[in-house]
Parts: structure tokens; C-alpha cells; sequence
């Protein structure tokens, strides 16, 4: 297949490579075998020759073609709980409303029902690659493993480990460490051997819910998983101040530096939050290769910080952008970006107009703009979990979405006579709505 369309993408943080009326060839695997330009010499006759034999695909005017959206971090079962009790600080919020509500998941019709609306809701808004939490149930976890197959949708799945007793409630908590390991090799063995899972389009990861929630030799063990079994791993990290505080009496030292002694840090690997992260941790993430999700909604509300997002860019971590449902209120990757920006303002300019701009952010300048929030949502995701998406480019997968600027029930306004370039995307990033995504394309297919 051959598709005729315009577009933006962003390989590289802070810009923005504008497609004008490109070509983009997908091969049977649906991965990316070329793209040419307008204006290059053989444009006008691989455009002819595919017209001719009806390969040719031509996106309307007014619909532009954006990478998938790449979300770092959901929790699958905590769906529905979308906008539900943001008000509860995070060990609350933990024990009296999301562990009651992940222990449902012991029920595989409760399991499958919700999981499918999730899915589809996600697909809908865009979201082309999901790096989910599942539940400590095997059964469920499988479910959500045949849903994202049978739906198309490339996904990161992980069985929750969490084993700590002091921490974990008795109606929710794996058994014993060995139960937690053992559920964690099942999930893998799984997905790796799934017969629909021939492309590798789900694939499984080691996930200690964080090191509270886990015993010593848990996390130990986990970490001998993901180097065994080369996964990717994700757990969160220093995500708030009691969570930070808790590690630093129980292991004496940041949760970054932990999670390194217990060989839990590696490339694919990926730390929500990361708010309260040192200077020394950021050199401890870049040094592994390993990633942060940053999940700016979800941080306003449950760990009252910002991650200063523009310092981790600048000193070359892998960060990508994560809805953190249900600690983020909204599925939407459009308006995780858009809070992305608007809280890298607020760490940029201070809420306080009495505390000195110099005393602000202790990590220095924090502003960002659209393109920096347009790469973590997309390219920047895809190479935090070192997989080729997130961008237009040969040999990357086609997970692509068409924004239809002129849908009526849509929120964006283009004007002819004045919206051009990259202009446009921005406007895309500052206004678009789930109406405007027409289309959703996972390795080429529409799904
Ligand atoms: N820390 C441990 N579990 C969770 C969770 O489910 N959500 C958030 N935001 N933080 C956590
Ligand atoms: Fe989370």
C-alpha cells in the first residue's frame, strides 16, 4: 500500500519535520519502506505507476497524518475509576478505592468487559501503543493480552507484582514472593507463545508495582526475570513525597538507586512519575538507558509535583508522556500533552509571585512547548521503550493517525488564509479532540 498524504512528525526533540504531500510506501509487514517527497526526482513516477495499479491511497485535504501516540503508562483495570476520587491523597486513594477496585479483577467477565471498552477507547483516541499495568490475576492479564491482539492494538502488558504484606492488603496481594515470580514467568511464557502473537505486537513486562508494594527478594527476583528473559520492566518511582520517604527509611537511599542494586534499571526499562528524582538519579536513568514516563495530570493531582520534564530532555534521558489512567482523569494523549505544557509554565514562572524567579525550579529553565510535547507523546515513547514507532521513518512500524481538521463535531479551527506549517500543528496539539482522530492505523492495518 501507498499512502498520498501531509503530515508532521518529530524524530528529534524541539522540531518538527513537516510531510507535504509525501509518499509513503508500507510494506506486507506493515512497516515504513519509504517515503518520498514532493519534488523528488522519482516522486511523480512512483505516484503514477501506484495510481495505476490502485495501491494508491490519498488522505482528504484537511486531514493530516500524525505518528500514534505512545502511552507510557496506564493501569488497564483502574478504567473505572476515570475521574473518580482525585482528591484523595496517593496511600489513601491506594488502599480505599484502586486496591478494592484491582481485586474485581479476579472476575474474567468483569475482566474482559472492561478491558474491551478500554481498548477500544484508547484506539479511538489515538493511542497506537500502550505500556499497561495490569492486575496480580493471571487469568485477567491474559484477557487483556488477547483483547489488544484481537483488537490491533500494540501493547506492553504486565502481570502487577506485589507481595509486601505490610503494604498490601490480604483481599489483594500475590501469595508469597515465589507466587509473584512465578505469575510473572506464566504471563511472559504467554504472550511470547500466543498464537496470534506472530509480530510481536504484545509483548510482556516485568512490573513491580513499586518497591513498597514489594518485598526484597521480589524485587530481586524480578530483576533476574527482566535480565533472564530480556524484558522491558516498569514499576513507578519517586513518585510522591511519601512514596519517596518511605524508601528512603526502608532501603536508605532514593528509589532510582534502589531499583538499580536490585538490576530493575536497564534500556526498556520505564519509571512513571520520577518526580522527586536527584541530579545524581538522572545520571543513574541516562547512564542505564532506561525511561520516565512523565504523567502530568496524574502528578498535579496525586503527588502534587511537577517532574521538571525540560532538564531530563536536556540532559538526554529517554522520557515519554503517560495518561496514568486513573490517576490522570483523561485517556487522551491530546490532553496529557497539553497539560505537559501548561504545568512546565507553571514550574517555569512559579504559582507564587512572591518566591523569586531564581529559586523556582532547582533543575533550572522548565518552559516546553508543543514540539517538545508532540515528541514525548509520540517519537520520544517509541524510544524510551526501544521500539521502532513514533515516527515516519523507513524500517519503523506504520501506527499512524489521521487528523481531520475540518470534522465538524471536532474542536479545531484552520483557516485557510492564515493557519500554514507547523502552525497548524499546533493548533492540533492545543485543540484537537477525540472527533478529529478519523482514522487509526497499528503496523499498517486500521484497526
Ligand atoms: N503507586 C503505586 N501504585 C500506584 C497506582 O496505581 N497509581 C499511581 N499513580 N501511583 C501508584
Ligand atoms: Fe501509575
Amino acid at each position: 500500500k501507498t499512502l498520498s498524504a501531509s503530515g508532521f512528525h518529530s524524530p528529534v526533540r524541539g522540531k518538527i519535520d513537516i510531510l507535504d504531500d509525501v509518499l509513503i510506501e508500507i510494506d506486507v509487514a506493515g512497516a515504513i519502506k519509504a517515503i518520498h517527497r514532493y519534488g523528488d526526482p522519482n516522486y511523480r513516477t512512483i505516484r503514477d505507476a501506484r495510481e495505476a495499479t490502485g495501491e494508491l491511497v490519498t488522505l482528504p485535504n484537511g486531514s493530516y497524518l500524525l505518528p500514534g501516540f505512545v502511552d507510557l503508562h496506564v493501569h488497564a483495570p483502574q478504567y473505572p475509576q476515570l475521574g473518580d476520587a482525585l482528591d484523595v491523597p496517593l496511600e489513601a486513594w491506594l488502599q480505599k478505592h484502586t486496591f478494592p477496585l484491582e481485586a474485581r479483577y479476579e472476575d474474567l467477565v468483569f475482566a474482559r468487559h472492561v478491558y474491551g471498552l478500554l481498548v477500544d477507547d484508547l484506539l479511538a483516541n489515538g493511542t497506537t501503543t500502550a505500556l499497561y499495568f495490569a492486575t496480580i490475576h493471571q487469568q485477567a492479564t491474559r484477557a487483556l493480552v488477547d483483547i489488544c491482539l484481537e483488537r490491533g492494538q500494540r501493547a506492553l502488558i504486565g502481570k502487577v507484582a506485589m507481595d509486601n504484606p505490610q503494604e498490601c492488603p490480604d483481599y489483594y496481594r500475590d501469595a508469597s514472593s515465589d507466587a509473584a515470580l512465578e505469575g510473572t514467568r506464566a504471563l511472559i511464557d504467554y504472550v511470547r507463545g500466543h498464537p496470534d502473537n506472530g509480530e510481536s505486537r504484545v509483548l510482556p513486562v516485568v512490573t513491580p508495582r513499586f518497591i513498597p508494594s514489594c518485598t526484597d527478594a521480589t524485587l530481586e527476583g524480578l530483576g533476574a526475570i527482566a535480565r533472564e528473559c530480556g524484558c522491558h520492566v516498569q514499576t513507578h518511582c519517586s513518585e510522591s513525597d511519601w512514596e519517596h520517604g518511605y524508601v528512603l527509611t526502608r532501603h536508605g537511599m532514593t528509589d532510582t538507586e534502589s531499583l538499580d542494586r536490585f538490576g530493575l534499571l536497564r534500556r526498556g526499562t520505564v519509571l512513571a512519575h520520577a518526580n522527586f528524582l536527584t541530579a545524581g538519579d538522572m545520571e543513574t536513568i541516562k547512564a542505564r538507558e532506561a525511561a520516565v514516563a512523565h504523567c502530568p495530570l496524574s502528578n498535579a493531582y496525586f503527588a502534587n509535583a511537577v517532574f521538571p520534564l525540560r532538564a531530563a530532555l536536556e540532559k538526554g534521558l529517554h522520557v515519554g508522556l503517560g495518561t496514568d489512567i486513573s490517576g490522570g482523569p483523561s485517556a487522551s494523549m491530546l490532553e496529557n500533552a497539553r497539560g505537559a505544557i501548561l504545568v512546565s509554565r507553571m514550574l517555569q514562572s512559579g504559582v507564587d509571585p512572591n518566591v523569586p524567579a531564581e529559586s523556582r525550579s532547582t533543575f533550572g529553565p522548565a518552559q516546553i512547548d508543543f514540539r517538545d510535547a508532540f515528541h514525548i507523546a509520540t517519537a520520544g515513547g517509541g524510544a524510551a521503550l526501544d521500539l521502532p514507532v513514533g515516527q515516519f521513518t523507513p524500517g519503523y512500524q506504520f501506527d499512524a493517525i489521521v487528523i481531520d481538521t475540518a470534522h465538524e463535531k471536532g474542536t479545531v479551527r484552520l483557516f485557510e488564509d492564515r493557519d500554514a506549517g507547523e502552525g497548524i500543528l499546533q493548533k492540533i496539539i492545543y485543540t484537537a479532540s477525540r472527533p478529529n482522530i478519523a482514522a487509526t492505523w497499528v503496523g499498517g492495518r486500521s484497526v
